[in-house]
């Protein structure tokens, strides 16, 4: 069997419609759902767009899931027994076990929403962070940035389901977040453990994860204000791992990511409105 399987190879079978992120991004049937008004953006039941947005983030989650499984199988795979620790891959394929039963739960809850497997895109690139050569790097782009992420979809989703009257939902997502602080927590352990002795190594692999963070909080998507539609869980996050620094860290990544978005709409605006 191959080592590192490139995500051209990932077996999916005509359901599954690819999308790279930038296309992802810039994809119509995103755009429908994640059009801006002025105010709230948070999921709220009383705004028109808000069953859509959560139809798309459903599948988000669920094609996420197929990835973070397929990635955590290659982690207890990839390596050698001298290049990570056994315990390690025993974590990994535990992970395994949970990611599986959040496929299962995600594409019923999909269901249950209204949605089907390819109504949206499938962007790859949490598996694509899960091909980074260096263990490391996988530990803090999937299971601390990508992972963490989820950590705040679902506590926003479970929040939505509460207030939408949705039980269903909001069983589903508070126990695969359970799930989720779990794997960043690992994640945050490892990380903590493989560099204890070496702060370089540390640093790139930290450097890492915030790229990954950045790209994530592109326009507004994830911050603590009203006009972020994912919000930032601190509360869990810090149960996962994360020092009260790097939430901070990550709430002015978010901020900085929204001003400019926010700079970019209106110099567009300007362009088309001939100013
Ligand atoms: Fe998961
Ligand atoms: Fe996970």
């Amino acid at each position: 069997m191959k080592k590192i399987l490139p995500v051209e190879e990932l077996a999916r079978d005509s359901r599954f419609v690819r999308a790279r992120i930038e296309d992802a991004i810039s994809d119509p049937r995103q755009a429908k759902v994640s059009e801006r008004n002025t105010g709230s953006a948070r999921l709220e039941p009383a705004r028109p767009a808000a069953a859509d947005r959560a139809r798309q983030l459903m599948h988000g989650i669920f094609v996420g899931e197929i990835q973070a499984l397929e990635g955590a199988g290659r982690t207890t795979f990839d390596f050698d027994d001298d290049e990570i620790p056994f315990q390690l891959k025993l974590d990994m394929a535990r992970q395994c076990w949970d990611e599986s039963r959040h496929c299962e739960i995600s594409v019923k809850l999909s269901e249950h929403m209204g949605s089907e497997i390819g109504e949206f895109t499938e962007a790859t690139f949490l598996y694509e962070a899960a091909c980074a050569p260096d263990a490391l790097l996988r530990l803090t782009g999937v299971n601390r940035a990508l992972e963490g992420l989820a950590i705040d979809v679902f506590n926003t989703m479970k929040e939505f389901g509460d207030v939408s009257g949705d039980p269903v939902l909001a069983a589903c997502e508070d126990w695969m977040l359970a799930d989720e602080v779990t794997h960043v927590k690992m994640g945050s352990d490892w990380l903590r453990r493989l560099t204890e002795n070496d702060p370089e190594r540390r640093e790139r692999a930290l450097e890492f994860q915030r790229t990954v963070d950045k790209l994530f909080s592109l326009g507004g998507f994830r911050g603590e204000t009203d006009e972020n539609p994912i919000q930032l869980a601190r509360k869990f996050r810090e149960m996962a791992g994360f020092s009260t620094e790097e939430i901070d860290d990550l709430s002015e990544v978010a901020t900085e990511a929204q001003e400019e978005a926010r700079a970019a709409a209106d110099a567009l605006h300007g362009v088309a409105s001939g100013d």
